[in-house]
């Protein structure tokens, strides 16, 4: 049974739509909250935010932190130079720097790009660093990668094994870019929408659990970063825009798609 018989939400026919479309629908919106200006750390005791990908989700995710409240740094693959004109322009506050010098000045650190980047990240500078995946396996910019779709593994901890000294944490990857964007509501606004959660490090958890809050949503912890594999595409969570029991009972069809099954005989019958 699909999400749509199940009465779960997801959004619309192409969560993933291009960004010209995405930029031709935001012109028409209406600013939903004035940016705040970020503010000395031990003014708010927030994390300085890093994010490593500077495109459709890494901008998103910058806005979101910026008008929160956070000091944010971005960088993209290349010279932040390239760059830094349209991002400060069209997300005030925000600074952008290169990835390495991204990786040494933030506390928490969100990966927005490429799966298939993975090996390009600056591990060293990772190390002790709480480090948010929203990482996907995605065909069109990855290709076909067996090891990233292995069902005796999920990306998450793939990505934790290539910088053992962070704490991986996996959220905002089973969302579209557009509905973080869209869809961020004030705490205790009905039916906000829920981003999931999942990783080993309890501290670490509660640390991205605030920073889900503060960009718009609820915090659904699913448990360990294992979990995080019925968040991966290819299963009912993965899209879905629903409050945390809708999200809750998507992520509980796992083992009964066939991703699910074959996850579960992979892995021995349990994740
Ligand atoms: N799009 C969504 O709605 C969505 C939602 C949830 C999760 N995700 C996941 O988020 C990730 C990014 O998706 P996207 O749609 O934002 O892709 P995108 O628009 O193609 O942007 C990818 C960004 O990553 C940058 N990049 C590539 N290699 C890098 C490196 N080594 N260091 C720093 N930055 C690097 C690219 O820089 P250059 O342009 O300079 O190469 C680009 O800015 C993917 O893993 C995707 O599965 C996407």
């Amino acid at each position: 049974m699909g999400k749509a018989e199940e009465g779960i939400r997801s959004g619309g026919s192409n969560p993933w739509k291009s960004q010209a479309a995405f930029e031709a629908d935001k012109e028409a919106r209406e600013p939903q909250r004035t940016p705040q200006p970020p503010q000395p750390n031990g003014a708010t005791s927030r994390p300085v935010i890093g994010i490593l990908g500077a495109g459709k989700l890494g901008t998103v995710l910058a806005a979101r932190a910026t008008a929160s409240g956070y000091r944010v740094l971005i960088a993209g693959s290349g010279d932040p130079a390239s760059i830094r004109a349209h991002l400060t322009a069209t997300i005030p506050g925000v600074e952008v720097e290169s990835a390495r010098r991204v990786t040494e000045l933030a506390d928490v650190i969100m990966l927005a790009l490429p799966l298939g980047a993975l090996d390009a990240l600056p591990a060293e500078q990772m190390r002790n660093k709480v480090v948010i995946d929203a990482m996907n396996h995605w065909l069109e910019a990855d290709g076909p990668r067996d090891d990233l779709t292995d069902p005796s593994t999920s990306t998450s901890e793939i990505v934790q094994a290539r910088l053992p000294d962070s704490r991986v944490v996996k959220a905002f990857n089973h969302m579209g870019y557009h509905d973080i964007d869209e869809l961020w509501a004030e705490p205790g606004a009905a039916d906000r929408n829920a981003i999931a959660i999942a990783g080993d490090d309890e501290d670490a958890n509660a640390v991205v659990a605030r920073i889900v809050d503060d960009f718009g949503f609820d915090p659904l912890p699913i448990g360990r970063l294992a979990e995080g594999v019925k968040l991966e595409p290819n299963t009912v969570a993965f899209g879905v825009t629903e409050a945390a029991a809708g999200l809750r009972r998507a992520i509980d069809m796992f083992p009964r798609t066939p991703r699910g099954r074959a996850v579960l005989a992979a892995r021995g019958g349990r994740i």
